[in-house]
């Protein structure tokens, strides 16, 4: 299993984020993705996710947003500053939350605009389109619709397919689940894990179904309020009594947070 101390491919080092020069978002995150795993980053509703997401792959600058502290590092070196397109040569892409594709488009010319970094041919490229349709035989049975009257399942996988055809090395994939029927999120994560197993692609996924998640990452960062709180092997995760209180099993009271667990603990030690 990989793992995140050994060969670390993408480093997160202490980032801050701020949003429109004064919304602080993320508070010193930390994370560390090993070459040829999947790795998680959970929380809740505004943990900041995405925003880890768009500060490694340089989002951020559209939505006024910028990473004021830390360092992101790929292979070593810095990639703060790159624009988007000079990361997928390197070899990141983001599959972005709401399953961006050209509604306009069919499914298959979808699926041929994520080539349009490579140079490597035509006959490359209509390999590795056979090399999607394998792990989504769905998106050949509908290559020729327009993927605008797609299904949202549909439309996600065309949205990974599309990541695909780039030949990334490591895939930045936001919120895969959202919005899908448990059964598709559960076809969607088989993917994700032939994909990663089969093709050797390393995935840094943001998901709130930690439960999903979990299964099929090798290693979980959780975050809230744009701090980790915690990390660890998907497995140790799992069996995590907090992990399970707050992230697995809903409590009565629906979803609390660590912060609201450890205030309580602190009180019950000074009660005590
Ligand atoms: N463009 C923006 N301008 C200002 N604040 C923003 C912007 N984008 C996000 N935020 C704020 O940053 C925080 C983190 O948001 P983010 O989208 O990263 O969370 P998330 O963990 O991805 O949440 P979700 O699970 O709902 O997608 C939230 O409080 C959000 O309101
Ligand atoms: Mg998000």
């Amino acid at each position: 299993m990989p793992d995140a101390t050994q060969d670390p491919l993408l480093e997160v080092n202490n980032i801050e984020v701020i949003y429109n020069h004064v919304i602080l978002v993320l508070k010193g995150v930390s994370l560390s993705v090993p070459k040829g795993g999947i790795t998680a980053l959970l929380g809740g509703n505004g943990a900041g996710k995405t925003t880890t997401l768009k500060a490694i792959s340089n989002l951020l600058q559209s939505e006024r947003g910028e990473v004021t502290k830390g360092q992101i590092t790929y292979r070593g070196a810095p990639v703060q500053g790159m624009d988007p397109a000079a990361l997928v040569k390197q070899g990141v892409i983001q599959v972005m939350e709401g399953r961006h594709c050209f509604e306009h488009l069919t499914v298959e010319e979808n699926l041929l605009t994520g080539a349009y970094t490579r140079s490597d041919g035509r006959a490359a490229i209509a390999r590795d389109l056979e090399m999607v349709y394998s792990y989504f035989p769905r998106l050949k049975e509908r290559r020729k619709s327009q993927a605008g009257y797609t299904s949202g399942g549909e439309q996600q996988m065309c949205a990974m397919g599309r990541a695909l055809m780039s030949r990334p090395e490591t895939i930045l994939l936001d919120e895969p689940s959202m919005g899908l029927a448990p059964q598709l999120v559960e076809q969607i994560f088989e993917i994700v894990k032939a994909v990663n197993e089969g093709e050797g692609v390393t995935f840094l996924l943001a998901e709130q179904n930690t439960n999903v998640a979990l299964r099929y990452a090798h290693h979980g960062y959780i975050l809230e309020s744009g701090r980790v709180v915690m990390d660890g092997p998907a497995e140790a995760l799992r069996e995590n009594p907090d992990v399970k209180e707050f992230y697995l099993g809903m409590s009565e009271q629906g979803r609390k947070s660590f912060r609201d667990v450890r205030s309580y603990r602190r009180r019950k030690r000074w009660l005590a």
